[in-house]
């Protein structure tokens, strides 16, 4: 029956068949691009002005147009505007609903566009604001990482390499890592939006167009730098969408980093912290159990961004110019990492802001794992052995000390003289932890001037940045 009728698309001209309803439902585009109705208006009240200033359409018929898109907006706010799949995608419906309202002047916006460059618009005006709100997100995670930095000053704890207990170093000096990693993600974001917002208006199908317009008046109107330098380009590029889900692989691949940290961190075994009862799980059938499944979650869902720049990039790759309509699963990918992003960087300045430090179980580790055993080789260097000697002889007093189940700096000074004639009294401010710390005041160190140096810097630049908390 449905084939029988004439076709009712904006393109329909010269088709005389229906589109088949599976087909319909299959190419249609509006589960996700319908979430880009603000920049589609936005683009197109730009494009209508340019038109106008342009002398291709009137200043009435502009204004009309705009009007139009004003109530369509609002029509779409109030849940009032009716999404039909037979329109396809989130640009000819609101075309068809804009013709419906103002009549025939509606099909004057589309003059020198193509929805090629029209998504391409949208997709890029989409694609920059949700960078702007992960760098917002992530900067206030690196606030609160300062923040509890600076709120554990003196608090030591075991560093590990191999994730076996390696030297002493300061909770705010391991937190402060952190803070490296974000601020970096942060300066990625900011050159990322540099190649995203690069309005492709005016590339119309791949082509250009013959209407006298103006690119940079649409480009400044939708608040973008700079206009296309190639329309096959313009209309076919995709590298903005895959570069910035590489941006949000990098945010989570950071912030599974710090999830297992605080999953470790928190299992009885190590006990430096305890998890804020918001951000764990109890279980159903252990009745002592306290899981870290907000933890565990950021560290899961890292997987699942980073399948979605696989099939963006497998999606794009060998794609010939210029547009395809492959390029439409690009919108899935990235509005379900963006959403990603945005939560796990939320829920882990939330769990970060409450976590409580175990400073004393963090010193039983230090002591548990002969972590001041670096120290006395030092110690024996600073007294003439070269260092290759002193780490045996070091390897040989943990020996020692294990087997009597003590710790290097428990021992008497005797047991540690019968090792080198060369150690004497003073060996025992090298072997204490806090000194071991204390001693690594470089630059980049983990000593106390060192890390009130990197707090200093990084709240410098918060304050710089645009959206410092
Ligand atoms: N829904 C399409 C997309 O997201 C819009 C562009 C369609 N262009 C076309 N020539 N069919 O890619």
């Amino acid at each position: 029956m449905k084939n029988s009728k004439h076709s009712t698309k904006l393109w329909g001209g010269r088709f005389q068949k229906r589109t088949s309803s599976l087909v319909e439902n299959f190419t249609q585009s509006l589960d996700y691009d319908r979430y880009l109705y603000l920049q589609d208006i936005a683009g197109s009240v730009a494009h209508a002005r340019m038109l106008a200033s342009c002398g291709v359409i009137s200043t009435q018929e502009s204004s009309a147009i705009i009007d139009g898109l004003g109530k369509i907006r609002q029509e779409i706010e109030d849940d009032e505007f009716k999404w039909s799949v037979e329109f396809e995608d989130v640009h000819m419906n609101i075309e068809k609903r804009l013709t419906e309202l103002i009549g025939p002047v509606g099909q004057k916006l589309h003059t020198g566009r193509s929805r090629n460059d029209q998504v391409a618009l949208d997709f890029r005006m989409f694609v920059a604001e949700s960078l702007a709100s992960w760098q917002k997100e992530i900067s206030s995670l690196i606030h609160v990482l300062v923040h509890q930095a600076s709120s554990n000053l003196s608090t030591i704890l075991p560093g590990y390499t191999h994730l076996q207990p390696a030297q002493p170093v300061s909770l705010a000096h391991h937190l402060l890592a952190y803070v490296q990693m974000f601020k970096r993600d942060y300066e990625r974001t900011d050159d990322a939006l540099k190649r995203v917002r690069i309005s492709p208006l005016g590339a119309a199908a791949l082509a250009g167009t013959t209407y006298p317009l103006d690119q940079e008046m649409t480009a400044r109107e939708v608040g973008f730098d700079s206009v296309y330098e190639n329309s096959m380009d313009a209309v076919s590029d995709r590298d903005f969408v895959m570069e910035s889900l590489f941006v949000s692989c990098m945010i989570m691949t950071h912030l599974s980093r710090l999830a297992e940290e605080i999953i470790i961190w928190s299992n009885p075994g190590f006990g430096f912290i305890k998890l804020p009862e918001a951000y764990s799980t109890g279980s159903s059938i252990m009745p002592q159990k306290k899981n870290p499944d907000a933890a565990e979650l950021i560290r899961g869902k890292t997987g699942s961004v980073l399948g979605r720049l696989m099939s963006l990039m497998v999606t794009m790759k060998a794609l010939p110019l210029t547009y395809n309509r492959d390029m439409q699963e690009d919108k899935g990918p990235f509005i379900e990492a963006h959403n990603t992003v945005l939560g796990c960087l939320q829920v882990m300045a939330g769990m970060v802001r409450e976590l409580g430090f175990d400073a004393q179980a963090m010193v039983a580790a230090l002591k548990r794992g002969y972590l001041n055993a670096t120290e006395m080789a030092d110690y024996l260097v600073s007294k003439g052995e070269t260092f290759r000697q002193a780490h045996h002889i070091a390897g040989k007093a943990v020996a020692y000390a294990e087997n009597r189940g003590a710790g290097l700096e428990e021992l008497s000074i005797e047991e540690l003289k019968s090792f080198s004639d060369k150690i004497s009294k003073d060996i025992f401010d090298c072997l204490d932890y806090q000194q071991a710390v204390n001693r690594r005041n470089f630059p980049g160190g983990t000593g106390p001037d060192s890390v009130a140096g990197q707090i200093k810097r990084i709240e410098d630049w918060l304050n710089k940045v645009q959206f410092s908390p």
